[in-house]
């Protein structure tokens, strides 16, 4: 076959088709060949020839990662979807279309966006932007006092569980075990009246996408950051907010959920403190292809999920969660060579066959993908931590950040209960004014009516759900 079988796909295993086999690009100097002529201009024509050597394989390969991208999303489309053009076919929602959709892919090696949403970014993108970005004068409208900052961003104590002790002790303790998800149960109809001796959930945001989850007494920790200085103290970028907690201070999280590899969802901090010297009865819980990087930094205790995996967690006392990777349109890597060598992901976690949590990690909107997971998950997820800060300007950010008028959109989708807009106020990393995502979301919310279930929280501050 010359695409994706259909039977990987099933069993949601990565596209293993004719895209994923072909030969990394090799940089080649295409001036190779050439003589380098001595002389005071000789160190300028090296670097010429240096960057062509580059830049010239690099445009071919993104030519081809576009054209088969594009090509293998048609084909997905047509094949798995035939005859299902009409939403109101139930059929058109299944989950087996929906994995046929949306399941993984590679191309060269590389894990790229197989939604027909996606612009493909290039080096050109990336660095034409950071060059734009150097003209903006004070980005991010941060304020130079700090006593102000604080003002306008309070940072609370967090209390974690609302004052309930945090005493049901599973560290250690918890079994996981990858099971396979049965194909297309859909959810029951209905499924979120909300029993009234259903637990609470508690949460506590840290900045960024970090939050502090406790439900049942599982302590999930998200997307964790806690450095000062995104990628170095002199390069910065700092945090312009403190963090509520330091890291020394946090109670120890039963599990770890990483969303992709990139600094702002991942510090160094992190991964020293829960390593297998330090923590090593903390699971990390990430989307394939981060083994290598976990492994390096001495964490052994981890499970790699691929979209669609579910890894189902129980705790001593029997009470048993799923957590499912969902998929997400955004990219992953610390550098140039690392660059889609992991997947990216959501998460959503059921308990008791309903969903309690979902952890968008960082995305883009994707039309049908939401209402998709509701489907397979059920509607009347307990809470949604969705990214909310970080879509200015929209021509470059719009394909992997969403804004606050599509966290309501995703809300509405997946029929959720409660929604946080995260991923704002903690580093400026784009061009829109650092409240502008809070005060335009719960515009919306207001709007909308629904001010009291969408809304952005503050710093430490733990929220009963
Ligand atoms: C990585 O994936 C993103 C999303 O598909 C894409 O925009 C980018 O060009 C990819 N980079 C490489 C080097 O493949
Ligand atoms: C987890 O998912 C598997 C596969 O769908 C299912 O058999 C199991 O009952 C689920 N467990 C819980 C606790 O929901
Ligand atoms: C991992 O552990 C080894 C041996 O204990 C140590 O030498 C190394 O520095 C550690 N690496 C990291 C990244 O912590």
């Amino acid at each position: 076959m010359r695409y994706c079988a259909v039977g990987a796909l099933r069993r949601g295993l990565p596209c293993s088709g004719r895209l994923c086999r072909g030969p990394f690009v090799r940089f080649e100097s295409v001036t190779a060949g050439t003589s380098v002529k001595s002389g005071k201009r000789g160190g300028s024509r090296w670097f010429t020839r240096v960057l062509l050597g580059f830049l010239v394989p690099y445009t071919g390969y993104a030519v081809y990662v576009t054209v088969s991208t594009a090509q293998e999303i048609k084909y997905r489309h047509q094949h798995c979807i035939k005859g299902l053009e009409d939403p109101e076919d139930p059929r058109f929602y299944s989950f087996e279309t929906t994995r046929m959709k949306y399941s993984p892919l590679k191309v060269l090696g590389r894990y790229e966006n197989p939604f027909v949403e996606y612009r493909i970014q290039t080096i050109y993108e990336f660095f034409f932007n950071r060059i734009v970005e150097l003209f903006e004068r004070n980005r991010g409208g941060i304020p130079p006092d700090k006593r102000q900052m604080r003002a306008l961003m309070p940072v609370h104590k967090p209390t974690w569980s609302g004052g309930e002790p945090l005493d049901h002790e599973c560290t250690g303790n918890l079994r996981h075990d990858v099971v396979a998800l049965e194909d297309a149960v859909p959810a029951a109809v209905g499924a979120h009246t909300t029993d009234t001796d259903e637990p609470p959930l508690y949460n506590t945001w840290l900045g960024q996408s970090c939050n502090f989850v406790v439900y049942n007494g599982l302590k999930i920790l998200t997307d964790p950051i806690f450095s000062d200085h995104l990628l170095h103290e002199s390069l910065g970028p700092k945090r312009i907010t403190d963090v509520p907690c330091p890291i020394d201070k946090l109670p120890q999280p039963d599990v770890i959920l990483v969303s992709h590899n990139h600094p702002d969802h991942l510090d160094p901090m992190s991964l020293q403190h829960w390593n297998d010297d330090n923590n090593p009865n903390t699971l990390w819980i990430v989307p394939t292809g981060m083994k290598k990087y976990l492994t390096s930094n001495n964490i052994s205790n981890f499970i790699e999920l691929s979209w669609w995996d579910t890894c189902e967690l129980v705790q001593p006392d029997g009470t048993a969660y799923n957590i499912t990777s969902t998929p997400a349109m955004h990219w992953s890597g610390r550098s140039l060579m690392d660059t889609n060598e992991s997947l990216w992901c959501s998460f959503i976690m059921t308990h008791r066959g309903k969903p309690v949590l979902f952890h968008a990690g960082d995305t883009g909107y994707v039309k049908d993908l939401y209402i998709r997971i509701k489907n397979q998950f059920g509607a009347g997820c307990r809470l949604a931590l969705l990214p909310c800060g970080q879509y200015c300007p929209e021509w470059h950010q719009r394909p992997r950040h969403i804004n606050p008028s599509e966290v309501v959109k995703i809300m509405r989708d997946l029929k959720a209960q409660n929604v946080l807009g995260v991923h704002w106020g903690t580093f400026v990393l784009s061009g829109e004014y650092f409240l502008e995502p809070k005060q335009k979301l719960e515009l919306l919310a207001e709007f909308e009516g629904i001010r009291d279930h969408c809304y952005c929280p503050e710093l430490g501050k733990t929220v009963r759900f």
